[in-house]
C-alpha cells in the first residue's frame, strides 16, 4: 500500500492549500468605460456586476470592478487597455472602432436607421450578429450590443436647416464618417474625448455636439448649449467587449455562466435605454436652460438630403450588403 512518509505528508498539505488558495482567489473582471453610471450603459455595468456577484454558480468565483466617467481609462486608451489585459470589459460606442473594422461604421451613417427598433432589429439578425466575431483576429470579442438612443444635434446656435449649421465647429467622437457628416453640412468636425466635450464646449473650442439624450443630461451638456435640435439623424450604441484571450481562457463552466448573464443584463439594457433617455430629455427640458427645437417633416427632409451622401463615401468600406440588411431592418417583419 501506498504510503506517506511525515515529508511527503507535509508537501501534499501544503501544496493541497496553495491549491486551494489559488481556487479561492476570485477572477477579477474590470469594466471602465467613459459615461454616468445614471446612463444605460452605466446601469448595464453595474447590473452586470451586481448578477455576477449574486450568482449562485459562481458563488464568488468572478469579482467586477466598474469604472464610469472615465475615471480610470478614457476614450483612445480603454481599447488599448483590454488589449493589453488592464481591463477585461468595456463598451465602446460603435463609432469606435474604426482601427479594427471599417464594417462597424455602418452604425454612424446618418438617417440610415429609423429608429432604435430598426437598429435592434438589424443587430440580433445575422449580419449584425456576425459583426461580433469580426475583430477577434485582433483580439477582441464582442459578447453583445448595448442601446444608447438616437443622437441629437445641439449648439449655441438654433439649428432648424443645415444651412444654420455652416461653419460651425462640431465635436465629434473618433469616427471619419461622423466627421464627413459635418462636413457635408460645411461645417467642421473636430475628433474630442468624451471627458473632454463639456469644457470644449464651454470655452468655445467646439460650437455644438450630437449626443442621446441621456449624455447630453447626465453630463450637463445642456448647460452649455442654447439649442437642441430633436434631428434623431444617427444613433449611438455600443458593443460590450472583452479580450479574446481572456474569456477563451476562462474555465468552461465560468465563461458559460457569464455568457448567460451577459445575455440578460443586454435584454435589460436595451429594454431600459428608451426609458432613461425620455426621462433624461425631460431632465433637459426642466432644467430650461436649452431651447428644444423640433423639426417639421420639411426641415427633416432638408437634413436627410444634405447628411445622406456620406453614405456613398463608405459604402465600399463597409459593403453596399451590409448596408441593405441595415435598411431591410427599418421595415419591421
Ligand atoms: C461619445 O464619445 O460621445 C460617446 O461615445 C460616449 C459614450 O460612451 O456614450
Amino acid at each position: 500500500m501506498f504510503k506517506l512518509t511525515a515529508k511527503a505528508l507535509v508537501c501534499a498539505v501544503s501544496l493541497g492549500i496553495a491549491g486551494w488558495a489559488q481556487a479561492a482567489d476570485p477572477i477579477l473582471i474590470k469594466f471602465s468605460h467613459v459615461v454616468a453610471d445614471s446612463t444605460p450603459k452605466g446601469q448595464g455595468a453595474l447590473l452586470f456586476k451586481k448578477m455576477v456577484e449574486e450568482d449562485k454558480v459562481l458563488n464568488g468565483r468572478v469579482q467586477v470592478q466598474v469604472y464610469p466617467n472615465s475615471s480610470l481609462f478614457g476614450d483612445g486608451k480603454e481599447m488599448e487597455a483590454l488589449l493589453l489585459g488592464d481591463v477585461q470589459m468595456i463598451a465602446p460606442s460603435l463609432a469606435k472602432f474604426g482601427q479594427y473594422t471599417k464594417k462597424l461604421q455602418i452604425f454612424d451613417l446618418p438617417f440610415l436607421f429609423d429608429d432604435i427598433n430598426a437598429v435592434d432589429r438589424f443587430q440580433n439578425g445575422p449580419a449584425g450578429q456576425a459583426l461580433l466575431k469580426s475583430m477577434e483576429n485582433n483580439g477582441i470579442t464582442g459578447l453583445g450590443y448595448w442601446h444608447n438612443g438616437m443622437k441629437q444635434l445641439s449648439a449655441n446656435k438654433a439649428l432648424h436647416e443645415p444651412k444654420d449649421a455652416r461653419g460651425l465647429k462640431f465635436r465629434v467622437q473618433a469616427s471619419e464618417v461622423l466627421e464627413e457628416q459635418f462636413k457635408a453640412l460645411k461645417a467642421n468636425a473636430r475628433k474630442m474625448s468624451f471627458s473632454e466635450v463639456y469644457q470644449g464646449l464651454q470655452t468655445g473650442v467646439v460650437n455644438g455636439a450630437e449626443n442621446p439624450w441621456s449624455n447630453i443630461a447626465s453630463q450637463k451638456f445642456y448647460e452649455v448649449q442654447k439649442y437642441i435640435t430633436e434631428s434623431n439623424h444617427g444613433v449611438l450604441d455600443y458593443m460590450l467587449i472583452t479580450n479574446t484571450k481572456f474569456w477563451n481562457g476562462l474555465p468552461d463552466d465560468v465563461r458559460a455562466e457569464l455568457e448567460k448573464i451577459v445575455t440578460e443584463v443586454t435584454k435589460e439594457v436595451n429594454n431600459e435605454a428608451a426609458a432613461l433617455n425620455a426621462k433624461a430629455k425631460q431632465q433637459v427640458v426642466d432644467a430650461k436652460t436649452s431651447e428644444i427645437i423640433e423639426l417639421t417633416p420639411e426641415e427633416r427632409a432638408q437634413w436627410v438630403d444634405a447628411m445622406k451622401p456620406v453614405w456613398k463615401e463608405f459604402e465600399g468600406d463597409i459593403g453596399a450588403d451590409l448596408i441593405e440588411a441595415a435598411q431591410a431592418a427599418n421595415k419591421a417583419q
